[in-house]
Formats: structure tokens, sequence, C-alpha cells
């Protein structure tokens, strides 16, 4: 794509794809930017250089451990959510399968970022684990009966992904850890039964990952409330930087290493630390935090405007979001007749507003969306559909500018589908 030269000079632009990437807070870049030039030491230096890095790295790694309320070695900076969720996939299974574990079985959802179900894949093609994908209700949200019976005796791993970039779905997290917890309990129990001469190896639990990518800015993430081992987020979806994200690990968890090298991050991830990123992550989670509750509000109510002005004044603009259960920033529609493509090009070169067709990776591919098909959306409705994602800075008039081209566009291509 990239049609950003046709935009008209005077333009105003307004951004509705925040599940994309946010802009980087003005606090945040500020917190960053000594980390550049005057500050530029290598955090495993033992020098001053070093040093002042180093305690950089430790604050922002103290603040992630309050966000999570984990322990703050538990916090293992990586590059992104994809290289956190390839970590957290592969890393456990690699090293069970190192402690001699075998024939394993991994059970994640359809509706997965491409970041989980592509390590997955991989699993199979390396014979290291069968998986199960697990589909979805009309909601877009996981069936736990589904997901209990699913569940076998050499299940090693549940990936879950807390809430939904397409949609917005939020998957029951607690819930789903609340199952893992009273089966690794079973079978711990049924173990302890075993005389202790005859007893086997103890049972491998079910450890549980959650991808909270898109669930950092708007829901709680204390790790331990919601009984996870793992959870991946990343910078650049909470108004922090890109290239930065990290793993949560829980202490205990077999994970090892998939990046050979300089065995920082207690080994669990090679690679000189990017400490303008990491001092980024740091403050750009406090803020999100501190302020979530007061930009849940507002942003959720911001969308829900939008729902209401498209519902009102488009026909046939099918919500496919599940507005009670859904993040307070989605707002995705199918406009049934119409171009998904068309539309966000034409909204993007005549209003200058940015929205997406799906997820901004899966977007460029014109193959009907994984998601929606799970959620039992025909596949022709699925061509008309629209991502909106508002975000904190966006206003009422921004909503407003939106609707002065939102109806014609739709109807001019609507005009111009001889079926419709
Ligand atoms: C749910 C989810 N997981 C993972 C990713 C990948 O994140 P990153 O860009 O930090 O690699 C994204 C990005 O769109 C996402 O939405």
């Amino acid at each position: 794509m990239g049609f950003g030269n046709l935009i008209k000079k005077s333009m105003k632009k307004i951004y509705f794809d925040h599940s994309a990437t946010t802009p980087v807070d003005q606090e945040v870049l500020s917190k960053m930017l000594p980390y550049f030039s005057e500050n530029f030491g290598n955090a495993s230096s033992m020098h001053s250089f070093g040093q002042s890095a180093a305690s950089a790295v430790d604050n922002a790694r103290r603040a992630m451990a309050t966000a999570f309320a984990c322990e703050p070695q538990e916090v293992i900076f990586t590059s992104g959510a994809t290289e956190a969720n390839n970590l957290a996939i592969n890393g456990l299974l690699k090293g069970l399968a190192t402690l001699g574990h075998k024939d394993m079985h991994v059970i994640t959802t359809i509706v997965e970022h491409d970041a989980v179900i592509e390590p997955c894949r991989e699993l199979v093609r390396t014979k290291l684990a069968n998986v199960t994908y697990l589909g979805v209700k009309p909601n877009g949200v996981i069936d736990l009966e589904e997901l209990e019976k699913a569940i076998t005796d050499q299940t090693v791993l549940v990936s879950v992904m807390y809430a939904n970039s397409e949609v917005g779905a939020i998957q029951p997290i607690k819930e789903v850890g609340k199952i893992i917890k009273k089966i690794n309990a079973h079978r711990l129990a049924e173990w302890e039964k075993i005389r202790v001469g005859e007893r086997g190896a103890k049972p491998l639990p079910i450890y549980f990952h959650t991808d909270a990518t898109q669930a950092v800015n708007f829901l709680d993430c204390n790790i331990k409330a919601l009984h996870v081992d793992m959870l991946s987020m990343s910078g650049h979806k909470i108004y922090g930087p890109k290239g930065v994200g990290a793993l949560i690990i829980k202490e205990g968890t077999p994970v090892v290493t998939i990046l050979r090298g300089g065995h920082q991050e207690r080994n669990f991830r090679s690679g000189t630390l990017n400490v303008p990123g990491i001092v980024g992550i740091g403050e750009a989670v406090t803020l999100a935090v501190a302020n979530r509750e007061v930009n849940n509000k507002q942003v959720s109510d911001l969308r829900n405007y939008l729902v209401e002005r498209i519902t009102k004044e488009i026909p046939q603009a099918v919500c496919n979001t599940d507005i009670p259960n859904a993040t307070p920033s989605h707002a995705h529609f199918s406009f049934l007749g119409a171009e998904g493509e068309s539309i966000l090009l034409a909204l993007d070169m005549e209003a200058g507003v940015a929205v997406s067709t799906g997820s901004a990776c899966a977007s460029h591919t014109l193959k009907a969306s994984r998601v929606l098909l799970a959620m039992g959306i025909k596949v022709e409705d699925t061509h008309g559909a629209i991502r909106f994602t508002l975000g904190k800075h966006n206003t009422k008039e921004d909503v407003d500018e939106l609707m002065n081209h939102l109806p014609g566009i739709v109807k001019k291509f609507r005009d111009m589908a001889p079926a419709y």
C-alpha cells in the first residue's frame, strides 16, 4: 500500500489504528533520549558507563515487576511480543524435551496472532508436540468446556491470548488459569496416592501462557491473580517504543533460550540489551497502569459513540465486536457488499483517516481473516471488514470527521458492486 503521498497536504490526519501501533508518549520519549547518546553504555559492561545503563535497566525491570505482580528477575526483555511468544512456546517445549519428555501436547486457539500460530506449527513440523487449536463462539471467545475436554495427560502447555487484536474479544484468562490449576493439583494428588516405592516421575504440570500484547493498556495483568506462568507483551502497543517487549516467566518454568550468544537476561535471551527501549517500556507500562481507568473510560465512551453513529447512519453495517466483552478501543465492522480494502484506501486518501482491514500483519494478504471465519462470519462478509481501534488522543471531532466521509464512501463502493 502506501498512498500517503496522494493525501492532500492540508488534510488533518486522524489515526484509528491503535491495535497496529501507538505513538510514543512524550514522557516516555524524554526518559529514553539520554540513553541513546549521553548514557550510551552497554548494560553488561563493568565500568561506570555500563553501570549507569544497568541501573536504568534495573529500574525498568522493577517497574515491569510492579505492573505484572511478579519478581524483577521474572521479567525477560525481548525485541517484542513476537520474540516473547516464540521464547514461551519453543523455549518451554525445547526445555521439556531436554529433560526427556516426549509425545507432548499443546493447546492454543485458532484466533491467536501469527506470532503464536507459527511457533505452534513449527512444533508440529519438528515433531516436538501435537497441537490442538480451539475454536471460538460467535463472540470470539473460547468455550471453557471445550478447553477442558481438549486437555490430555500429555498436555504440557496451554496458550490463550488475553485480548484479540482483530475484534478485541477478551478471553477468560483467569478462568482458564483456574482450570489448569485444578488439573495440575489433581495430577499431583493422583501421583501422591501411589505408594512411594511404586511412583514414577512426578507428573509434569500444564504451563499456562498468555499473549497479553493487546491487553496491557486496558486490563489487569497481575500474573498471580490470572494464574499465568508466562505472559508476553510489547512496547509499541502501549505508547512505548517499537523493538522492545518482554516475556514474564514465573520462576521454575523450565524454559530454555532460543537465541544462543552472550547469556544476557539470566541466559533466557542473549543479545546486548536495548537500553533506551527498555527504559521506554518501563515508563510506558507504569503510565499505562496508572492511567488505565481514566483512559479506558475515555476511549470506550468515544468507541461507543462511533459504534452508535455507524449503526444508525450506515445500513447493513454489522458490528463484529461484542462490545460488552471487548477492549475499550475496538470497533470491528463488516460493511456488507463493500470491499474493506477500498474503504480503507478511500478513507486514507479522501479523509486522511487511518483504519485497518484486520490485524496489521495479516492485512498484507487478501485471504479472509481466520479470526472472523472462526467466529462464523460468512466469507463474503469478511471482505467488507474494517477495524477501528481508538486511542487516548482521539476526540469526538475525530469521530465526527470520520462520519462526514464514511457513509458516502461505503455507499459509493456498494453502488459499484453489481451484486449488491
Ligand atoms: C496479539 C499480538 N501478539 C503479538 C504481536 C506481535 O508484537 P510485536 O510487534 O511486538 O512483535 C501483535 C502485534 O500486532 C499482537 O497484536
